[in-house]
């Protein structure tokens, strides 16, 4: 996985590394790691370009054919490293409570013995890549710097795609500038004559976090949120420690929020601009939600990009929320990705990608189940033959289920102009989503900040492909947060009702709070919402409940549209349809209420007295 180094690189920083903590800290990991050189990112193109051609060489890439996909590379990985692995990731704080029930927590320092002979030497034979990076626009105040250091020219790569890296993250660092330390093994050195593999990485995992000290250790996988650190381990994990502890009560400063949330601009036909941050578990469509073509049946109307994965929000001066997107590309699933379902993100991967796990058809370019008709032989992500005939007798996948494209956020053609603004864009609101084949409405508004903060707290989801265990099963998943919380989740959970709190008593305007479901199946099993670019239908609905345009009606859970306050220009949905995706089925409720409260068991530590009390409130109007 390694590309060769190039010549003149090595231990002694470049003349632009100027921060003496950072230098030594390198050394210091050098000293534990072993690697047999280091490489000083500069973050250019031609790097990028060498370190591409290196990984070609090392065999793990192939370059996709120029014709039909200019400067792109497909990487496959080794069968058993292929998703996050949410029971081999920690948040070792020093006291367990503060890790909370919902995630695994060893004391830190039984951490470090346990990590230290696994770190020890584990760069044998590998350069160390050092890569500087910020997470948000370079020099933003809402920014923040992270350096990783990683054995993998993979990862170098995609974070080049995925974050601001490069040699502009050291002038912003200085001489004295914080940076969230992270390194990065894939946890297979290698000693003389040994032959590398493609995608080397290690049946042993760690995926390690100390809030305390806010640094990042990851051993034994080279991919995705396990190893490119920017994104879950540090945008989440690190970042939502940070907006907590940036929260004082003597000094009235509500802190800031890490949220694992899409954000986009909706302008309305007349040119008024929303903005709406929206959470949803991994696998729901996030992507897809962020990249939304409105209907024809609804002219005029647009939607634009910010991000498409995790949201900083913070406070501007006048108590509105402000959120900026901290990455700077999108680590997408490609399977189900197509030019019905998200023709954006398509024309987004036109170009300049790096795929991972797909199928590679036999004129050099790539297919994953759900893309169009299939080719009619390609080459699996495991490297075997693949036909159609074969899928239908083996059920073999051309592409991983959690295959995935890397891509800069500047391919999309639907990116918000202000996608890089250093002062973020103000939310006008919040949606909650969860995959629910039953129970869950459509849509829903909270009342308050506090039943919104329930219905994102009691959030669940059918589990998919990075969820250990049987898929399709029901986990609560609150604000949808549950694999990237960095420490406790009722205590997360108050910090969203103390900033709420904060800040509606300064007078300031909080974001309306929605929660929705795309996915309720109708008697068939089929999905009864068509979802995808009609959800710009329930946006509307959202955005006109704002300007106080629809009124909505009191339910047992928030406030609901009726059947004459959705927009249905161009779209056929009638009221039984509506009914069937909209209805409050008692009996479900009451069970559903009955999952709420096992949670709020699991939870009990530090669980707001505010959550239950909205549960008995609405378990009253679902008995009256
Ligand atoms: C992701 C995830 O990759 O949420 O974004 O799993
Ligand atoms: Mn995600």
């Amino acid at each position: 996985m390694n590309a060769p180094t190039p010549q003149g690189i090595g231990l002694t920083p470049p003349s632009f590394v100027k921060n003496p903590k950072l230098i030594a800290w390198v050394a210091e990991m050098v000293a534990l790691c072993k690697p047999a050189a280091v490489h000083w990112c500069d973050g250019s193109e031609a790097e990028y370009q060498q370190l591409c051609q290196g990984l070609v060489a090392a065999g793990t890439f192939k370059q996709l054919n120029p014709a039909k996909r200019p400067n792109s590379f497909l990487a496959c990985s080794d069968p058993s490293d292929v998703a996050r692995v949410e029971d081999r990731t920690y948040i070792c704080s020093e006291k367990k409570e503060n890790a909370g029930p919902t995630n695994n927590w060893m004391a830190p320092a039984e951490m470090r013995q346990t990590l230290q002979p696994l770190f020890d030497g584990c760069m044998a034979g590998r350069t160390l890549y050092v890569v500087p990076f910020s997470m948000g626009p370079l020099g933003s105040p809402i920014a923040h710097i992270g350096i990783e250091l990683s054995d993998s020219a993979y990862v170098a790569v995609n974070m080049k795609i995925m974050t601001r890296m490069g040699k502009a993250v050291y002038e912003v660092l200085g001489t004295d500038g914080e940076f969230v330390p992270c390194v990065h093994t894939v946890g297979a050195p290698l000693t003389a004559g040994d032959k590398d593999v493609s995608w080397p990485c290690n049946t042993t995992k760690y995926i390690v976090h100390y809030p305390e000290t806010r640094e990042i250790w990851s051993y034994g996988s080279g991919y995705g949120g396990n190893a490119l650190l920017g994104k879950k381990c540090f945008a989440l994990r690190i970042a939502s420690n940070m907006g907590r502890a940036a929260a004082d009560g003597a000094s009235g400063n509500p802190g800031w929020l890490a949220e694992h949330m899409l954000i986009l601009g909706v302008t309305n036909p007349e040119g008024k601009k929303y903005h709406v941050a929206a959470a949803f578990p991994s696998a729901c469509g996030k992507t897809n939600f962020a990249m939304l073509i409105p209907p024809a049946g609804m002219p005029g109307w647009k939607v634009t990009t910010i991000g498409d994965d995790i949201a900083w929000i913070k406070p501007s001066a006048d108590g509105r929320l402000r959120a900026i997107n901290p990455e700077a590309g999108y680590f997408g699933v490609a399977p189900g990705t197509n030019t019905l379902t998200n023709p954006n993100c398509m024309a987004s991967l036109n170009r300049d990608v790096i795929f991972t796990n797909v199928a590679l058809t036999d004129d050099g370019d790539v297919w994953w189940e759900g893309m169009g008709e299939a080719p009619a032989h390609c080459i699996d992500w495991q490297g075997k033959d693949w036909t159609p005939a074969i899928a239908k007798e083996t059920g073999a996948k051309a592409a991983h289920p959690n295959a995935r494209f890397t891509v800069a956020a500047t391919n999309n053609p639907a990116l918000d102009s202000a996608w890089d603004d250093p002062a973020g864009v103000v939310i006008d609101a919040f949606i909650f989503g969860g995959r629910r084949s039953t129970t869950v409405p459509l849509v829903t508004e909270a009342r308050n900040w506090t039943e919104g903060v329930y219905m994102a707290a009691t959030m669940g989801s059918e589990t998919t492909a990075a969820a250990a265990g049987q898929q399709g099963v029901v986990r609560r998943d609150p604000f949808a947060m549950l694999p990237f919380m960095g420490y406790n989740m009722s205590d997360y959970f108050q910090h969203w009702l103390q900033l709420g709190k904060k800040l509606q008593a300064s007078g300031a305007k909080l974001p309306a709070i929605y929660c929705v479901n795309w996915f309720r199946k109708g008697e068939d099993g089929k999905f009864v919402w068509p979802g995808y670019g009609e959800n710009m239908r329930v946006l509307k609905w959202m955005i006109d409940r704002i300007e106080g345009s629809a009124q909505g009606h009191d339910n047992v859970f928030g406030i609901s549209p009726s059947y004459e306050e959705l927009n249905w220009n161009g779209m056929t949905f009638t009221p039984e349809q509506f009914h069937t995706v909209t209805h409050i089925d008692k009996a479900a409720w009451q069970e559903e209420l009955g999952l709420h409260e096992a949670l709020f068991q699991q939870l009990a530590h530090h669980l707001p007295a505010e959550l239950p009390a909205t549960r008995t409130a609405i378990a009253q109007r679902l008995g009256a």
